[in-house]
């Protein structure tokens, strides 16, 4: 088992380990307040819940939960909606605390209504994806998704506690934890060159509790560094200003994880032509990707993937920041005028937004 400190104010910890739901009384006692309130997908209560609410009813915590239908069409105001109202009906004070049962979905839905339920109650994140124990679950980032695009409301709200509990992995289809493991690519690629390395060499240690220590350990530094986003935290987004607008332009029929494969691939691509990123950079993402079995080629050209990246959430006014890698584990921002992206891309038409 091992537990980090992410260093936010106030801070808080990330337990990783084994059989910590089964004894979430024990981990959560310091943290969990006067009742505890459970939110969770269809899939994951299935396979979690029960476990969950036997741990906290035997050690005498009053707790209500609710579940909504799994999936990222269901990452709505109106499902925020449904747990408002839920906590309503539980009379969730502010001395209790949800806990956030599930992927990257449960946490961001579950979070965002503890950031707004009486303006603000604490959450606990559990998650129980690779990419959640990784990413979603630590930094506050909370929101959901509307029809005209992929979470664009929001508010930033740090856990009280995440416990990642590795049992839960053992159920997760093949295909999510590529989703994760791309995260954990980027995440090496940004400052772990060791971590890279490591799952160059062997994709399947990426499930592993050292792995996945590191993961949160890298993302929380970053978090603690820059929680608002205002400089370093941009680095996160490596990689991910193609992988949106990939997967806009795919109508998300391409995975977020396998867009990120991409847009990892794509920026290499372009920095090495920039000359900036090193020829040796650039071949050991090529050949991290094919060894992930994550794809490398994308399927649209720049020409089509130019608009959509103008659009990008993380435009400001007129310019955007790109984070292009130099080598593994130095990564670099780079603020390119709208018009500068085509020849950054090595596009040949103008982009018009
Ligand atoms: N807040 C952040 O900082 C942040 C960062 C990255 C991604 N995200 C968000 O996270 C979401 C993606 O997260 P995700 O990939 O975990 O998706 P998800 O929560 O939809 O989970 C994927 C699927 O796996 C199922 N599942 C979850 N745990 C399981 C388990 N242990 N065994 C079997 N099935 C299981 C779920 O029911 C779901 O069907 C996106 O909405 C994305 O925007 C947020
Ligand atoms: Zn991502």
């Amino acid at each position: 088992m091992q537990k980090l400190t992410i260093a936010t104010r106030p801070e808080y910890s990330v337990v990783i380990g084994h059989d910590l739901l089964r004894n979430a009384a024990y981990h959560l006692a310091d943290c969990w307040g006067s009742e505890c309130f459970i939110a969770s997908d269809s899939t994951v209560a299935k396979l979690y819940l029960p476990q969950l609410q036997s741990a906290l009813t035997a050690a005498g915590k009053r707790t209500g939960e609710v579940i909504f239908p799994a999936g990222e069409a269901n990452k709505t105001l109106s499902t925020v909606e449904k747990l408002l109202d839920a906590f309503a009906r539980f009379g969730l004070t502010r001395s209790g605390t949800v806990l956030a049962l599930g992927g990257g979905v449960t946490g961001d839905i579950a979070g965002f209504a503890s950031a707004i339920w009486l303006r603000g109650v604490p959450v606990i994140q559990l998650p129980t994806t690779l990419l959640a124990m990784v990413d979603s679950s630590v930094g506050g980032k909370t929101g959901i998704d509307l029809a005209c695009g992929k979470n664009l409301v929001g508010a930033f709200h740090q856990p009280r506690k995440v416990l990642a509990d590795l049992d839960t992995l053992q159920t997760l289809p093949e295909e999510q934890r590529l989703e994760g493991l791309a995260e954990m690519l980027k995440a090496g690629i940004i400052r772990d060159p060791d971590l890279f390395a490591q799952l160059q060499s062997e994709p399947q240690s990426a499930l592993s509790e050292e792995a996945i220590a590191r993961s949160v350990s890298l993302k929380g530094a970053i978090v603690a560094a820059d929680e608002f986003e205002r400089g370093e935290r941009k680095l996160l987004n490596l990689g991910h200003t193609a992988a949106h607008a990939l997967e806009k332009i795919s109508n998300y029929r391409l995975s977020h994880g396998r867009a990120v494969a991409l847009g990892l691939s794509l920026v290499a691509e372009a920095g090495w032509r920039q000359g900036i990123t090193s020829a040796s950079c650039r071949q050991a993402i090529a050949e991290a990707l094919t060894r992930c079995n994550l794809p490398r080629h994308s399927p649209y050209s720049m020409e089509e993937l130019l608009p959509a990246m103008g659009l990008d959430k993380k435009r400001a006014g007129d310019k955007i920041t790109l984070v292009v890698p130099r080598e593994i584990g130095d990564c670099t921002l780079l603020q390119l005028a709208i018009e500068e992206m085509p020849a950054f891309w090595g596009a040949t038409r103008e982009l018009k937004v």
